[in-house]
């Protein structure tokens, strides 16, 4: 069991000042236009379009067509208050075959986001892999191919020498853990391809190997000193009781260990690009199946992180047993989720940032966080999504906890901006901040939209106020709070 580390830089109060309220999409989820200008087709446009497609065979075809409504989608953003905007760029609409050929237009379109951005005063967070592989790379066998860290890296290039005159924070790649582990946005399912565990995990390391050379890359070519991480979720164990030491280690211990032979962690991800190996847990589980490393690798994988970015939605937890075992808590009967099944489990957004931040010495961000509802639109006109706030604001009070207890979050990134095309889910589940209605595109800012405007202006202090439906005026401490 590793010893816990001491946390540096105590930041009393809660949120630093210079944290950073933001909001997070994903390419393919919102853009549409999938065969405009010049855009050729990802993996997840042809899984889609095949016969195990996503719900009801619903497709990123026109999602919820930001690209060409993106100007009122960053008013919308501006009139939120964002000071951060994370977006993904779509790999093929860049470079449609993979490699080779730019497509101007394609590149234009994020020129001319980044602009609105900044005219905005919103700061861009770049992500540069959000799951939608070219097809002409998964041809080519994808990310089961070693080649891949050359072909991302000549895509990081061509992004980087357009935009990083303007964007400065980049994220390399979104969810290994899903997108090569398991789940709904994992290239095998939609590539219709069953690995082995050996091939997942050799495909790992090359996801490894090109999330390192990005980063070189980045940092020999960008414009404006850049920050670069990547965006991880692990599973993530939290004691039931914040008091009791012992079921804080043992919660430590398996959310930076390899506690299960599968892909869903932290440590096989960030040991090898913190510290430069593999986790001594994972290579004894993986056995035979851990992938060859072949000299130079770790050196390739080995790179500083400016940061570490954290998807948290949910945990697991639990307690020490009188034998010093690991018990995950019982389920209450009743217990509050969400639309998607996922439990309301606050405490992981104390927890989870703490582990890491204290193993990887790295600032964290929460680069998505939120829930999915079944909202709509009253007859009035307000979309009352009482849920979302109240989730939202229990999540962030154990945040805040977490800045004040010394843990280096720099930011928090609500999941999503709009509703959006949730992957196999379709356009069944609602994420957003904004309501989508489908068949006319018409934007509505949901109830949460407008409590979490004001949650940023008071730089968190709305936290504390009893404030269920957003639109109401500020209340006097709140107000008091405003900068
Ligand atoms: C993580 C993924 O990055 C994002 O694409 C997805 O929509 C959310 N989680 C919600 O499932």
């Amino acid at each position: 069991m590793s010893p816990p580390s001491p946390i540096s830089s105590p930041v009393s109060g809660g949120f630093s000042p210079e944290f950073v309220w933001g909001a997070a999409s994903s390419a393919y989820q919102i853009e549409g236009a999938a065969d405009i200008d010049g855009r050729a087709p990802s993996i997840w446009d042809v899984h889609v379009h095949s016969k195990d497609g996503a719900y009801q065979q619903h497709t990123g075809d026109v999602a919820c067509d930001h690209y060409h409504r993106y100007a009122e989608d960053v008013g919308h953003m501006q009139r939120l208050g964002l000071g951060a905007y994370r977006f993904s760029i779509s790999w093929p609409r860049v470079l449609p075959q993979g490699v080779g050929a730019v497509n101007e237009p394609g590149l234009d379109f994020y020129d001319r986001l980044v602009d609105a951005l900044l005219a905005a005063d919103i700061d861009p967070y770049v992500t540069l892999y959000h799951w939608d592989l070219p097809y002409a790379l998964q041809l080519r066998g994808g990310w089961m191919n070693r080649q891949i860290a050359d072909w991302f890296a000549e895509y990081t290039g061509v992004i980087v020498d357009r935009l990083s005159d303007r964007v400065t924070n980049w994220m390399t790649l979104n969810e290994p853990q899903i997108f090569l582990g398991g789940g709904p946005g994992a290239a095998w399912s939609v590539a219709s391809v069953r690995p082995t565990l050996k091939e997942r995990l050799l495909s790992v390391h090359h996801c490894l190997l090109a999330h390192g050379d990005a980063c070189e890359v980045i940092r020999a070519r960008a414009k404006k000193p850049p920050k670069v991480g990547l965006s991880i979720v692990g599973v993530n164990w939290f004691p039931t009781d914040n008091d009791d030491a012992r079921s804080v280690s043992l919660a430590r211990e398996r959310t930076r260990g390899v506690p299960n032979a599968d892909l869903w962690n932290t440590a096989w991800y960030m040991d090898p690009v913190v510290h430069g190996r593999y986790p001594a847990e994972g290579l004894v589980r993986f056995g035979d199946d851990a992938p060859t490393v072949q000299p130079g690798d770790m050196e390739r994988i080995h790179q500083k992180q400016d940061f570490v970015g954290l998807n948290v939605y949910h945990g697991l937890p639990g307690s020490a047993d009188d034998e010093g075992a690991w018990v995950d808590e019982p389920e209450a009967q009743g217990r509050p989720r969400t639309a998607l099944d996922w439990t309301m489990t606050p405490g992981s957004l104390y927890w989870c940032p703490r582990y890491v931040h204290e193993g990887y010495g790295t600032p964290v961000y929460i680069t998505e966080h939120g829930l999915s509802n079944t909202d709509w639109v009253s007859l009035d006109g307000r979309v009352r999504d009482t849920a979302r706030i109240d989730f939202t604001r229990r999540y962030l009070m154990e945040l805040r906890r977490a800045a004040s207890d010394g843990v280096d979050v720099r930011g928090y990134f609500h999941w999503s901006i709009l509703d959006n095309f949730e992957w196999g889910q379709g356009y069944k589940e609602r994420f957003g901040l904004i309501h989508v209605d489908y068949s006319t595109q018409k934007r509505t800012p949901k109830d949460s939209y407008h409590w979490y405007a004001k949650v940023i202006a008071t730089h968190g202090a709305h936290l504390d106020e009893q404030d269920y439906d957003g639109v109401g005026a500020l209340a006097p401490a709140a107000q008091e709070a405003l900068p």
